[in-house]
């Protein structure tokens, strides 16, 4: 267990963010394991700990991203925009992600909001305003901004790098960097065309962010990040464009900046501030003291590739207009595969979360649980359904679901689910009532390092406290011969389940709910007015959490078994989405070269019969055959042993090259060729003779 530290907050006010997701595809579990639980986690962690709390999201709707799937889908990009901001907001909700606002960056208070960031840098003169030659498709017309150009990065020669950032090792560059560039709307080689923009400068800013966060944030902040963030600043730091030649975005609002919007890098993360404006107006609270009191602790959850925004770029902005906190921490993520692949958007290989709510109703605490037991907090990590099905049988079901189980139902069989007086307690009653009072310290010391992984097992550590409990104390065997200490032992489980059931929470929220109604405690639910609340200290502090004489309800259960077909379901569901994406990255052959029709009466075909096979030894491809063309049995070597084994194509009718020159493999003659081809899938299969008339004599009949 971790000795408690709290750095907490000294005014109790945080102001937590999420990485505002692009609006052009559904939230998949890579977004989540990376930024959505465990910013959810810690927002519901503070809100139970009394903390004045503000958890920031919405949608990251501008960007070449959106513009380019608006292109493929023939719409708008504000039909992009409307369509996925309404799922994807949908999607969090029901699967418990607690924003205090989610908003947008379409969202007229953005667009306010965001102009006047943008202009208040200007009046100051924090920018370099410069022409300078950028990249241009004259094809198509336009400036081949960020996404619109893909080129081979200049850092780790990763030939598929964006203009404006390399997925491959992170680098945010300028698209001029790119070696070898290409544009993404004709794949034509950009020709270089002069344009005005406004830059930050960077390089300015350089002193303030060693000094900030290689000097004041070495310790805290997590190793992966602090590490990118020192090599970014020790490469040395360049003036960055601000401004893009694009039509969809924010429009540059000074005089010049017509035609021109605002780079989605600018924009968005002023989102978080937009978005705690709106939020404010709405609640009747005042948004300032969460953005500029020095007392309030910001904190960007979010995933790797955008450590630099958020840990460089954001607080030089920040710095530059001069009245905003910068963060206190970037606990960001490495990124979640599945299956051993990379998670992708567009190969399809990815969970959804909207398709995950559909095919597992209720069940969203087993997927946040089996997230945020593999969270990639400290390297890459993969999510397997078979991991999934083990948390939920093994840990779920198997621990925190039994324990809690048995403990409502013996409740109900000897006391009518009414809380029993104990009498003296053992030393091991008493022991246990202590472990029980000292986790949530523990859980908290977790939570506030943004070790979640670690606090999630701490968690569940506790419910196997409580099952240990019930399995050595054996409360069915005692009471045939102890009623007094059998009314103990059931005391000292409902305390353990009573605090299981406020420190799960964070972690289960549904389940929290579920249980806390039936132990008959408060909950969230303001339509439940029950007596009893306890809170996420009181589990420390409190003497007794369940009274004795406090009724509870009935057993539900709180998790079941996920069975083998479910889990096959997904897997074969991700084995069609890799074929369909095989198939559609097939390339297909070109036509070889047009032949006469001599050239083809030249071929004599014939309908024979495979009487033996062999495969060749040592090799892969090779099977040794006896063939009955008709005119004689000859041997043909034919290269399909890794499609069809010999046994297999013994008997088989088969179409016969026999005038094919000899020619001798590995050693053997073969005197023709038997014909094949290959399906659209690739799958190698005979020219069946028997499949249809359309050949015959060798020769077409038409
Ligand atoms: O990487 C992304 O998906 C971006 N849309 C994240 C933006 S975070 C913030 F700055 F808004
Ligand atoms: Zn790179």
């Amino acid at each position: 267990m971790n000795k408690p530290k709290r750095p907490a907050s000294p005014s109790g006010r945080y102001t937590i963010t999420t990485a505002l997701p692009y609006t052009n595809g559904p939230i998949h579990i890579g977004h989540l394991a990376g930024v959505y639980v465990p910013a959810d986690i810690y927002a519901r962690y503070l809100r139970l700990t009394g903390h004045d709390v503000a958890f920031i999201g919405g949608s990251d709707e501008h960007g070449v991203p959106i513009t380019i799937k608006a292109k493929k889908e023939g719409v708008s990009p504000q039909d992009i925009v409307d369509k996925y901001h309404a799922i994807i907001k949908k999607s969090f909700e029901d699967f418990g992600i607690t924003y205090d606002n989610y908003s947008r960056t379409s969202a007229p208070i953005h667009h306010k909001t965001a102009s006047e960031f943008f202009k208040t840098l200007y009046d100051k003169g924090e920018f370099i305003e410069e022409t300078t030659e950028q990249l241009y498709d004259e094809q198509a017309n336009q400036f081949l901004a960020d996404r619109f150009v893909i080129g081979t990065c200049p850092k780790c020669g990763n030939e598929e790098s964006y203009g404006d950032q390399c997925e491959n090792c992170g680098t945010s560059h300028n698209a001029t960097d790119l070696i070898n560039p290409k544009s993404a709307l004709t794949g034509n080689t950009p020709t270089l065309k002069q344009t005005k923009h406004w830059f930050l400068p960077l390089d300015k800013h350089e002193d303030f962010l060693k000094e900030w966060i290689l000097e004041g944030h070495k310790k805290d902040w997590k190793p992966n990040v602090y590490g990118q963030v020192k090599s970014w600043i020790d490469d040395g730091l360049r003036p960055r464009a601000v401004t893009r030649d694009l039509d969809w975005g924010i429009p540059v609002p000074v005089e010049g900046g017509e035609g021109k919007v605002l780079y989605v890098w600018f924009d968005a993360p002023i989102g978080y501030i937009s978005s705690t404006i709106e939020w404010a107006e709405r609640e009747g609270k005042n948004w300032e003291p969460y953005w500029k009191d020095e007392e309030t602790k910001l904190v960007h959850f979010i995933g790797k590739d955008n450590i630099v925004f958020h840990c460089i770029i954001f607080p030089a902005m920040l710095k530059a207009e001069g009245s905003y906190i910068l963060p206190d921490n970037v606990p960001a993520n490495e990124f979640l595969n599945l299956e051993g692949n990379k998670l992708s958007t567009s190969k399809n290989w990815a969970v959804w979360l909207p398709e995950y709510l559909e095919e597992f109703p209720g069940q969203q605490d087993v997927l946040r649980y089996a997230l945020n037991a593999n969270a990639p907090e400290t390297k890459d990590n993969d999510f397997t359904w078979k991991d999934f099905q083990a948390r939920n049988n093994n840990e779920l079901v198997a621990i925190f679901g039994n324990f809690i189980n048995r403990v409502v139902v013996l409740t109900n069989k000897y006391y009518n689910g009414i809380v029993p007086e104990p009498s003296e307690f053992s030393q091991v009653d008493e022991e246990t009532l202590a472990a029980v009072k000292a986790y949530p310290n523990v859980i908290a010391s977790s939570i506030e390092r943004y070790r979640f992984r670690e606090a999630g097992q701490e968690l569940m550590n506790l419910a196997r406290l409580g099952n240990k409990y019930l399995a050595d104390e054996e409360p069915w065997k005692v009471i045939k011969v102890d009623e007094a200490r059998t009314q103990t032992i059931m005391y000292v489980a409902l305390q353990i389940a009573s605090a299981l059931a406020t420190l799960c929470e964070p972690f289960l929220p549904f389940t929290s709910e579920k249980l806390k109604n039936i132990l008959n405690v408060s909950s969230s639910d303001v339509t439940q007015a029950h007596s009893i609340e306890n809170t996420w200290n009181d589990i420390s502090t409190k003497e007794v959490l369940l009274p004795a004489g406090h009724q509870i309800g009935k057993a539900e259960l709180l998790f079941s078994k996920i069975e083998d077909e479910t889990i096959q379901k997904q897997l074969d569901k991700l084995e069609a989405s890799k074929k369909a994406n095989e198939a559609a990255n097939k390339t297909v052959e070109p036509q070889k070269e047009t032949i006469t029709f001599e050239d083809f009466t030249k071929l004599d075909i014939r309908v024979g019969t495979i009487l033996e096979a062999e495969k060749m030894p040592k090799t892969k491809k090779l099977l040794k055959l006896k063939v009955d063309t008709g005119i004689d049995v000859r041997t043909i070597v034919s290269g399909i042993a890794e499609s069809f084994t010999a046994e297999e194509v013994v008997g088989k009718r088969v179409t016969v090259l026999v005038n094919l020159a000899p020619r001798a493999l590995r050693g053997v003659e073969s005197q023709g060729m038997i014909l094949m081809t290959e399906t659209p899938e690739g799958k190698l299969v005979f020219v069946n003779p028997d499949s249809g008339n359309e050949v015959a004599n060798g020769l077409p009949i038409s």
